[in-house]
């Protein structure tokens, strides 16, 4: 285990993680790119495990977007199936470690068999009280925010609410982050640095940390990196450094 982080050090409430470089990290050993999203999986049980120990409460991982089903289908197939298998295999080791796990997405448009999975390890883990994990698969930003204005725009019609009253804490409650606090850092691997649909609402004033590492070889010495430089930020959040500091005595 990393030495990096003092015990003291100040820990994000909810971090957000841009899983890429699957595909690369297969491409580079001579592999198809589904090797590359089942040695993910690995990536995924380190960091589930190392964000529980570091006090995190919530954990969010963008493991489908809903761009991704854009992709051949071989390959969106093997990642559909892998979820399934992960979930098969990973849950009754997540329910041990207390882990509430929930899932974010556009629910309806995956199979049944992965719907049935989603359901089950939601409902075996609701009352867990140790690290929220939510993974985010066929889910985009955009998505999430036309389906909070749908809604709102339902009640109008119906007469529940009147247009004027809506405000950014109306329009939140309406969305899939609804009572989760916004992430406080955004990790992403596989050296891009963009947002690719991901949590455009919530990530507003995210710390972001971008790293090349390609997510197959994620590992606790990375995290805790991203830890690190999460550390030594002062947020603002539209103040002045003075008044932070003033704040913080
Ligand atoms: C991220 O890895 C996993 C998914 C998007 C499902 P990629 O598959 O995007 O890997 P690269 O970016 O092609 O290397
Ligand atoms: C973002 O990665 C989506 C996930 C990690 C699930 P992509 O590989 O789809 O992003 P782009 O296409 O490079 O922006
Ligand atoms: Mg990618």
């Amino acid at each position: 285990m990393s030495d990096l982080l003092p015990t003291d050090s100040i820990v994000p409430e909810h971090v957000a993680v841009i899983m890429d470089g699957n595909g690369r990290w297969a491409r580079e050993r001579g592999k198809a790119r589904h090797s590359g999203h089942r040695a993910g999986v690995k990536s995924v049980r380190a960091t589930v495990e190392h964000a529980a120990l570091r006090g995190i409460q919530h954990l969010t991982l963008f493991a489908f977007s809903s761009e991704n089903w854009s992709r051949p289908a071989a390959e969106v197939g093997a990642l559909m199936a892998l979820f399934v298998e992960a979930l098969r295999r990973e849950v009754a080791e997540l329910h041990r470690n207390n882990v509430r796990l929930e899932f974010v997405g556009n629910r309806a448009s995956l199979g049944a068999a992965l719907i049935r999975k989603i359901e089950a390890s939601e409902a075996r883990t609701a009352d867990n009280d140790g690290l929220h994990l939510i993974i985010a698969i066929a889910y985009g930003g955009r998505w999430d925010i036309a389906g909070a204005a749908r809604k709102l725009a339902k009640r109008a019609v119906d007469g529940d609410i009147h247009v004027d009253d809506i405000d950014e804490q109306m329009l939140g409650k309406d969305m899939q982050f609804a009572g989760v606090p916004d992430p406080d850092l955004l990790i992403r691997t596989g050296g891009e640095q963009r947002i690719s649909n991901f949590l455009l609402w919530n990530l507003a004033y995210a710390e972001l940390w971008f790293c090349d590492t390609l997510w197959p070889d994620f590992d606790e010495t990375e995290f805790d990196r991203a830890l690190d430089f999460f550390a030594r930020r002062q947020r603002r959040f539209g103040q002045t450094g003075d008044q932070q500091e003033v704040a913080e005595c």
